[in-house]
């Protein structure tokens, strides 16, 4: 089951496109930012105009397009202030390279640039997304522009690397907009884990019986995708170790290893264990393993009994995390079917772990909501609060800021 998080509700984005073919790609990340609750107001430089209509965007966004500082419409004439002041961030998305060099010029002689110069720059930041070629983006005068843009406070968001619309291949390519969506929302978090390296288990693990088949569970990944995405979001360092699952890694986690067993999940945990502050055990990891692997398949032909074969316990991850000299802070997940209080009492007993995160697997595997039980040595309480469920996202966020309590970490911006 899917769930529509809305996590722009309420924010007031002013979009600005300039001149590059990447402004096909601004139609489709207009209709992202409204479907994820922001209100948009698009301004076009002439350039832009050369590419994609007004009329597309002023369809898209539900509002008419800015397309000259001589606009009419606005009762003082002065569109340049009225929109700054009501935006909660400005997204140039594409910036070509000359767009990028009139910001950094601090040039006003179009509207969208005279915009940016005139917006109130503590409440409303700019970000940039580049678009162009290669060649363009890797020039000495065009990293000299992105240098003075972040010094003057800009975020650039990419820009990709890969095709590009003339054919050739290297960094330039504006961000899809699915990613540009994303970091956006990133940028709105508050970061409350800036700096904290944050090791992360997710998904289930593969035990192999032989070459073709294996011992698995239902785990999807989704929490522990969740929890990575949120980890990097406030602001931490991310190690993500996940089993064998179908998602995409979280726009901001630095590193992801992959495993298929209990034992490699094991082998890649322990060394970036020591590494860490804090360890959030969100895998699924499978009890026991069969204790051989069959090199080749085990035949059904001829057999009139079915085999048969031993298994051996896996290393428990977490106990032996938490059991290192120095341990990151460590977080346990248990996944029952019930009595959900009982068994995680006694998990966060027996793996000596400060906080324990409850949720009955049946009623969540592969899907995007949760209900969550947190116990500690002295409290149980739910996330929700009410006992209802919630998007993976927006529990592994609200978990994210109950670790910073914990852990006093201040907030920082
Ligand atoms: O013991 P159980 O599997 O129910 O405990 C769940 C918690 O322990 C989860 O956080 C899980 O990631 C972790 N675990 C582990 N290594 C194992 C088994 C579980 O890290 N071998």
């Amino acid at each position: 089951m899917s769930t529509q998080r809305t996590d722009l509700l309420g924010r007031h984005i002013v979009l600005g496109l300039t001149g590059g073919i990447a402004c096909y790609k601004s139609a489709e990340l207009v209709r992202l930012l409204v479907k994820a609750g922001a209100s948009v107001q698009v301004v076009m430089t002439e350039g832009a105009q050369a590419f994609i209509t007004p009329v597309t965007m002023q369809a898209l966004s539900g509002h008419p397009v800015v397309t000259s500082q001589w606009d009419a419409r606005e009762p003082n004439n002065m569109a340049h202030i009225n929109l700054s002041r009501e935006a909660d961030a400005m997204v140039i998305a594409p910036a070509s390279a000359d767009f990028m060099a009139l910001l950094a010029q601090g040039r006003a002689d179009e509207v969208l640039s005279l915009m940016c110069l005139a917006r109130p720059r503590e409440r409303c930041p700019l970000l940039v997304a580049p678009a162009m070629n290669r060649e363009m983006w890797s020039h000495p005068a065009t990293q000299r522009n992105v240098d003075q843009l972040i010094q003057d406070g800009a975020v650039i968001l990419g820009p990709d690397n890969g095709e590009q619309a003339c054919g050739e291949v290297g960094d330039g390519r504006m961000l899809e907009p699915a990613d540009l969506l994303d970091d956006l929302i990133a940028f709105f978090q508050p970061k409350v884990l800036q700096g904290q390296r944050v090791l992360i288990t997710a998904g289930p693990t593969f035990e192999a019986i032989d070459p073709v088949r294996g011992i698995t569970n239902h785990s999807s990944g989704k929490m522990g995708f969740a929890m990575a995405r949120a980890a990097a979001e406030a602001g931490a360092e991310v190690t993500l170790v996940a089993g064998p699952v179908h998602l995409d890694t979280p726009r901001g986690v630095v590193r992801r290893i992959n495993v298929q067993s209990a034992q490699q999940m094991h082998d890649a945990v322990l060394p970036a264990a020591t590494e860490s502050d804090i360890f959030i055990a969100t895998a699924a990891v499978a009890d026991w393993r069969p204790a051989t692997l069959a090199q080749h398949k085990i035949k059904k032909e001829g057999k009139k009994v079915a085999p048969s074969f031993e298994l051996t316990e896996n290393p428990d991850i977490l106990a032996a995390v938490a059991a290192l000299p120095q341990p990151p802070y460590c977080v346990g997940f248990a996944a029952e079917s019930e009595n959900l209080l009982e068994h995680a009492r006694a998990k966060l007993r027996r793996k000596r772990i400060p906080l324990i995160v409850g949720n009955l697997g049946p009623a969540t595997f592969g899907r995007d909501d949760n209900a969550l039980l947190l116990v500690d040595s002295t409290d149980q309480w739910q996330l929700p609060p009410d006992g209802s469920t919630a998007d993976k996202l927006v529990l592994a966020r609200q978990l994210m800021a109950e670790l910073a309590r914990r852990l006093n970490l201040p907030e920082s911006d």
